[in-house]
């Protein structure tokens, strides 16, 4: 089984994400993402913008900065709080309901006081210096922004939701009056967690995105629910069930139409992400899990160094926050189609792209039987989607590899170039990073320009003109080249 050690060092060595500001000792909950993190981020991003495009949904962009009447309206001031607690002698915080968990309660309390019975009654101690902790107090997670010159606070963004809820009703005059409709938003939000976690894991600036699906409460369907694959759902009542997302909506197991949709298309866009669907669960929150805007939700959750982590969140938020809005802004939300006036309900899936990034890269790390690492990437989520090696560096080999790797690029493909080294040393360091094909250009190729085309998985090669190559853009993205190389003879 692959330890997050292990990821943490590859990510370092390789290139992927390392601790912000190490210079100056890092700090705590913020990582950057290095040369190839931050490729492999934005492809997964695009298959997740690409999921909801095809969906129907539309996207925007709004402000990070949020000012604090809008989040005294969404609920975020007064109770978008952790639990925690201090360390009487060392002063170390802890979120309660993590240590709580660790320390074996199977199903933590939501209020401060629930938390002090527990730390009466069982001996919780600080994993730093060993104290009995004993007190317990609410922490909100928002960061103020400090601004001399404004009169009024302004807080970064808790969730990037609520710059499409404040927008709802030029969003409604957008789509024609039409429901439902679904708005998307991709951006960074804040949180200023008290133990941020190794990793990408729990971080205190992070990727998100977010879609608000706006339903007319009468219709609360998106699009016919699929039949679907049998999928892993933990339902809050009762065990583990295998079950098709059709079938869990017919049984009750999911009990709304547009939850059961937006679960089954989470399942999706993670599988064409490189999430290993045998390690991903759909678990239903408790009701003292629930946070404050939400009456039902289930969580896409990812099986990292065995433990489950919940990389999206599908929940139903009714019309919780346009009914805040319409009452702290004292404008109208409501909407009147076909002779009805409502305020609309929403479901809202809502992705944590450094959680998938961290799990698609558990699920692509294996080691060949020579006991050389890889990364099985999906081709249209590998940081690279080939690299151009010339194999010497003389008789102008390099100087055609060159215009290969130029022309590739050209062809809006993401291609790298590398011509140090031994050949063997170059494959295996592409293979590390995912890179699914290596192109390798010869003196045969300064014949007939014919090149090696490698694929990464099968190590198997075959000559391929390059005229062929470049005939579409993006003849490495998809399977087919891959298909078609392991299905050749070598
Ligand atoms: N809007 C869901 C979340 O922020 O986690």
């Amino acid at each position: 089984m692959t330890g997050f050690n292990e990821i943490m060092e590859l990510a370092k060595r390789r290139g992927f994400f390392w601790q912000s500001f190490s210079l100056y000792g890092g700090l705590n909950g913020f990582y950057d993402y290095a040369p190839l993190g931050s490729l492999l981020k934005d492809n997964i991003i695009s298959i997740w913008k690409r999921s909801y495009m095809e969906a129907g949904a539309v996207f925007i962009d709004t402000p990070v900065v949020t000012p604090e009447s809008v989040l005294k309206a969404s609920g975020h001031l007064d109770r978008f709080a952790d639990i925690a607690s201090e360390c009487p002698s060392c002063h170390a915080k802890y979120k309660l309901e993590s240590l709580v968990e660790k320390n074996g309660v199977h199903n933590p309390p939501s209020t401060v006081e629930g938390f002090k019975e527990i730390l009466k009654d069982m001996e919780i101690k600080c994993t730093a210096c060993g104290t009995r902790l004993t007190d317990a107090y609410e922490f909100n997670l928002m960061f103020r922004v400090t601004n001399n010159s404004e009169t009024f606070n302004l807080y970064l963004r808790p969730e990037t939701a609520q710059g499409i809820m404040v927008n709802f009703k030029l969003l409604s005059n957008f789509y024609r009056g039409k429901f439902p409709m679904a708005v998307a938003q991709v951006g960074k939000s804040f949180r200023n967690e008290i133990s941020p976690r190794q990793g990408l894991i729990r971080m205190r600036e992070f990727n998100q995105g977010e879609v608000e699906v706006f339903f007319d409460p009468e219709h609360e369907e998106w699009s016919h629910i699929p039949e679907g694959e049998k999928m892993t759902l933990v339902p809050n009542s009762g065990p583990e069930i295998q079950e098709s997302i059709l079938n869990a909506f017919k049984s009750g197991v999911i009990r709304n139409s547009g939850l059961a949709y937006f679960v089954d298309l989470t399942a999706r866009m993670l599988a064409r992400s490189g999430i290993d669907s045998k390690r991903l669960r759909f678990r239903q929150h408790r009701k003292n899990e629930l946070a404050h805007y939400s009456s039902d939700c289930w969580d896409a959750e990812v099986l990292m160094d065995e433990e489950w982590i919940e990389v999206v969140g599908i929940s139903d938020r009714g019309d919780y926050d346009l009914r805040r809005h319409q009452e702290f802004s004292g404008e109208n939300v409501s909407v009147t189609v076909d002779g009805r006036t409502f305020i609309p309900r929403v479901v809202e899936p809502a992705a944590g792209f450094d959680r998938i990034l961290t799990g698609v890269l558990f699920h692509a790390y294996y080691t060949r039987d020579n006991g050389n690492r890889v990364l099985g990437l999906p081709c249209d989520v590998a940081p690279y989607s080939a690299c151009v090696l010339p194999l010497m560096k003389k008789d102008g080999i390099s100087e055609k590899a060159r215009e290969l790797h130029v022309k590739l690029v050209g062809h809006n493909q993401s291609v790298t170039y590398d011509e140090s080294g031994s050949i063997g040393r170059r494959y295996a360091r592409q293979d590390e990073i995912g890179t699914p094909y290596c192109i390798t250009v010869d003196y045969q190729t300064m014949e007939d320009d014919t090149v090696t085309v490698r694929e990464r998985d099968s190590t198997k090669q075959i000559r391929m003109r390059i005229d062929d190559l470049l005939m579409h853009d993006n003849i490495f993205r998809n399977d087919g080249l891959k298909k078609f190389v392991q299905s050749s003879k070598s």
